[in-house]
């Protein structure tokens, strides 16, 4: 259990920046995910934490402590990967005991540990088997056992369910939750699935390109999207961006986003006034925020249906080539070429700066 800072931290290989400037505040307990697409520096990132890679510049901090110096294994970290990494000629009890081994601990008390925490995995009746023996999801259980039963005050995990099966993978993604609450031990977690990361973390760093974008609560990023990056980033099917323009109208503001202009509502008019914002936009919204009915207020035609069971995904095509996707429940019966019409929940419109792509709003 610990508090971690990272501080203007950097990894550089050669040219690439793989870690630029990253600050981070991770509190004690807190379960946060590391996300971002692939090469955005999430496992350059943990392993620095680890002690494994050296930064270039910045600091770690665990408390008020710098750990920049530190050995990896004076850092106290339980570490689990993407490939589990167990000792193939080793039964499962000798993979858990392992790191215990080294660390001189005596044999009753590695027994009772290894026990304990196979209890608390429920693996206790595989302890005699080796990991060919086991199915995926066992064998994750069993990497978890070996890195908790090091007791660390900090558990790093690099993508761990990532080689499980959809239905194992949902069903550890709770496990996992419950087990970090239930021993409260501070967790980060890298992963590059949003809904992993929204359904698993208290608070999420979205990393591209080695620089934070943006660190929050799930609701926070679902609904406070800081950029055009995390806004298509969170959220599935992803949020609509269309490039308009601010037209005032009177002491309103309008989006014209060709087809059709928009009117803004007065809360979002007066931060866009506030802010000063330019012309050119995107506006952003969720295919959840866009309602198919008859009395809706711009006409539209059904481009494509994609069924996804519960809803479906509509593609509109709202003229001038302009297509963009609603989310509705099933039940309702839509055909290609079908007219329809449509409303924008405009409260829940996302409009960002064309040129930075940073949010007004
Ligand atoms: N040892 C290394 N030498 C040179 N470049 C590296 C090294 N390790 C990582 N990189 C580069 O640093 C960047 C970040 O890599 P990193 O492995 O941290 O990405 P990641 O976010 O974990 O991606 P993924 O989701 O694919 O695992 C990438 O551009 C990668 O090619
Ligand atoms: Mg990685």
């Amino acid at each position: 259990m610990v508090e971690v800072k990272l501080v203007d931290l950097c990894k550089y290989f050669g040219p690439v920046k793989a870690v630029d400037h990253l600050n981070l505040h991770v509190k004690d307990r807190e379960f946060v995910a590391l996300l971002g697409p692939s090469g955005c520096g999430k496992t350059t990132t943990l392993l620095m934490i680890a002690g494994i890679y050296k930064p270039t510049s910045g600091y770690i901090y665990f408390e008020d402590e710098v750990v920049n110096e530190v050995p990896p294994k004076e850092r106290n970290v339980g570490m689990v990967f993407q490939s589990y990494a167990l000792y193939p000629h080793m039964t499962v009890f000798d993979n858990i005991a392992f790191p215990l081994k080294l660390k001189k601990v005596p044999k009753q008390e590695i027994k009772r540990k290894v026990k304990e925490v196979a209890e608390f995995l429920r693996i206790a009746e595989l302890l005699d088997r080796k990991p060919s023996q086991l199915s995926g999801g066992q064998q994750q259980r069993v990497a978890l056992a070996r890195a908790l039963a090091k007791e660390p005050q900090l558990f790093l995990m690099d993508e761990p369910l990532s080689n499980l099966d959809a239905k194992l993978r949902i069903m550890m993604r709770a496990e996992l939750k419950r087990m970090q609450k239930e021993l409260g031990i501070t967790t980060i977690y890298v992963t590059h699935d949003q809904v992993e990361a929204m359904t698993m973390a208290d608070r999420i760093a979205v990393l591209n390109q080695g620089r934070l974008q943006q660190y929050g609560t799930p609701d926070e990023l679902y609904n406070k999207p800081s950029n055009v990056f995390v806004a298509g980033f969170i959220g599935s099917p992803p949020m609509n961006f269309i490039d308009g323009s601010l037209v005032e109208v009177g002491d309103k503001l309008v989006i014209d986003i060709g087809p059709v202009k928009l009117p803004l509502p007065e809360d979002i008019t007066a931060v866009l006034k506030e802010a000063s914002a330019k012309d050119e936009v995107i506006f952003g919204i969720r295919p959840e925020d866009i309602q198919i009915k008859p009395d809706g207020q711009y006409p539209a035609e059904v481009y494509v249906v994609e069924p996804l069971g519960r809803d479906l995904i509509i593609h509109l095509n709202l003229g001038e080539g302009l297509l963009i996707r609603a989310l509705v429940s099933a039940g309702t019966q839509f055909n290609i070429g079908e007219k329809v019409r449509i409303t924008f929940d405009m409260e829940k419109a996302h409009i960002f700066d064309r040129k930075t792509e940073k949010a007004y709003i």
